[in-house]
């Protein structure tokens, strides 16, 4: 067999990886990129965990889960009746595939489009050897391939918690998670972080009883404490029976259920059984078969792979990004670095910015925050101003009968400038992107009061936030 040569070879096609491939493509390079991952039938199914157990089908069932939801209980003040509301989940998961699969495709299609040789298989470096590495295929694809330039990408898996290993059917990973076939009457979960809390308010709103059992004594420890209190205060109104500081012990799985002995907060013993238990509890850098000893690719003691800032491995013209490299575990972080690397391998400056990074847990309502957060700003000793604006005084979240939550900037005492901007609300996905690029452009929060905003619009929240900070909300 022939080795294939291409400039850059890409290991991984989820978000870091198949960007990467795109934007070095775009930059004139022959690129290859291998990813392993198999559709039900075997076949190839790029896009990572992002796409096929990740983002996309959490998105596609937290939207199926919220309509569900506002049928029951609020169309009815819209003067909407719906008798006989009842759930088809298979049709639901059916969706949710369908639109996993349209994913899948479209990066096939990109892939062709950009003229990226497309390798379904395991890709491990084999040998480094006169200024190329070779990467050898196996799986679908069988193949040798050599390049000057290579881009790890290769992703994350689900934490487990000792002695309780995922079967996918009753203790679940995010894998399971997404593909329960029938709504629990009783759900567990470990972990109230953002796969916690967007899974289970998917099976809370579909029926489940769900109770969430945290290990930190605080709620949402990384998001602004006004904002996590608001949320928790929510949560619970909607149902979600969140424990914080659990000690989690023995974890026994039954024949048709699983048992969960805790000790609570109080240091009381406690024993819960659950029909189905989904453990959230982080997710660790996937190096598996990757053949890091073969070229002496080094990690970090995490068992990331230790990089620069600007993604750089200790082997030459090997680079890695994404959830196998320090940093935030999200896809968008995953893009910029793919983008920033195939950049660099160009000669170019490609940076990204770990500061306006948005974060989003996409539960209704939605928390979404860029920047600091109010806790992170009094503990560095940084002077500063804060505003909020509850979303109760907007009229477009009024209109839409979703009034709960608020915007809150953050602003340099002295300069102006903001330094965060965390809202918990309706369509705070989006309405964070203004933040983001204020902050980029270093706005102050006096340039974003003096921006028109459109009427009736939920930006006008942010804009008010903005005044707020000065002291002269216009409608509160
Ligand atoms: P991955 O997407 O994990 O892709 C890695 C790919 O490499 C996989 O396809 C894998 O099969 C392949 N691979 C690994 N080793 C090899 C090998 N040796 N040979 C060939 N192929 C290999 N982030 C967000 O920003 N927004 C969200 O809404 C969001 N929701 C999420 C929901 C859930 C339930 C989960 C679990 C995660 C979510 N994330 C979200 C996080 C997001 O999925 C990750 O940050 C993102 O997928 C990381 O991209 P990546 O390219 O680094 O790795
Ligand atoms: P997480 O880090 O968000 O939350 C894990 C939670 O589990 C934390 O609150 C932690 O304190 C708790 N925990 C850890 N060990 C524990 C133990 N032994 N007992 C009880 N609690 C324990 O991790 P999660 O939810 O697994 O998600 C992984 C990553 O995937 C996220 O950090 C995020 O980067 C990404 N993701 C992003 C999404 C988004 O952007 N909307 C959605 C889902 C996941």
């Amino acid at each position: 067999m022939s080795t294939k040569q291409f400039d850059v070879v890409v290991i991984g096609a989820g978000p870091g990886g198949y960007i990467a491939a795109i934007r070095a493509a775009q930059l004139g390079f022959s690129v290859a990129c291998v990813d392993e991952w198999s559709n039900a039938k075997g076949g190839a199914a790029p896009g990572g965990t992002c796409t096929n157990v990740g983002c996309i089908p959490s998105k596609a069932l937290l939207q199926s889960s919220e309509h569900f939801e506002h049928a029951g209980h609020s169309f009815a003040e819209h003067g909407i009746d719906v008798a006989g509301l009842k759930l088809n989940l298979g049709q639901m998961l059916k969706r949710k595939d369908t639109v996993v699969k349209q994913n899948n495709d479209g990066i096939l299609y990109l892939f062709k489009k950009n003229k990226i040789a497309f390798f379904h298989g395991r890709a491990a470096f084999a040998a480094a050897a006169a200024g190329a590495y070779e990467i050898s295929v196996t799986g679908e694809a069988n193949e040798t391939l050599s390049a000057k330039h290579v881009v790890i990408a290769t992703g994350s898996n689900a934490r487990e918690l000792p002695g309780a290993p995922f079967d996918e059917k009753l203790i679940l990973s995010n894998t399971g998670a997404l593909a329960i076939d029938a709504v629990p009457a009783k759900l567990g979960v470990i972990g109230a972080g953002v796969i916690g809390l967007e899974m289970g308010s998917v099976w809370r709103r579909l029926g489940s009883d769900v109770t969430v059992l945290e290990g930190l004594p605080v709620f949402l420890g990384a998001v602004d404490e006004q904002i996590a209190k608001e949320a928790s205060k929510l949560f619970t109104k909607q149902g979600l029976k969140i424990n914080l500081g659990c000690k989690i012990g023995a974890i026994t799985p039954g024949k048709k259920d699983v048992t969960v002995e805790f000790v609570d907060a109080k240091g009381e013993a406690q024993k819960a059984v659950f029909d189905k238990l989904i453990i959230s509890i982080g997710r660790t850098p996937n190096t598996n078969g990757l053949g890091a000893d073969k070229v002496g690719l080094q990690l970090d003691e995490r068992g990331f792979i230790a990089v620069d800032g600007d993604c750089k491995t200790n082997l030459p013209n090997v680079w890695a990004v994404g959830d196998v490299v320090r940093g935030p575990m999200l896809a968008h972080k995953a893009e910029e670095e793919g983008v920033a690397v195939a950049e660099r391998i160009a000669g170019q400056h490609g940076h990204t910015n770990f500061n306006t990074i948005p974060w989003v847990i996409y539960t209704s309502p939605e928390i979404a925050w860029v920047g600091k957060t109010e806790q992170t700003l009094k503990a560095e000793g940084i002077a500063y101003k804060a505003g909020t604006f509850p979303f109760m005084a907007n009229g477009r979240a009024r209109a839409l009968g979703d009034t709960s939550g608020m915007v809150k900037f953050l602003a340099d005492a002295t300069t102006d400038e903001i330094l965060g901007v965390h809202i918990v609300g309706p369509m705070a996905s989006e309405l964070i992107s203004e933040a983001v690029v204020a902050m980029e452009f270093k706005a102050s929060a006096e340039d974003i009061a003096r921006i028109c905003h459109a009427h009736p619009s939920l930006s006008e929240a942010t804009k008010e936030a903005a005044l707020a900070v000065d002291k002269r909300t216009l409608n509160f």
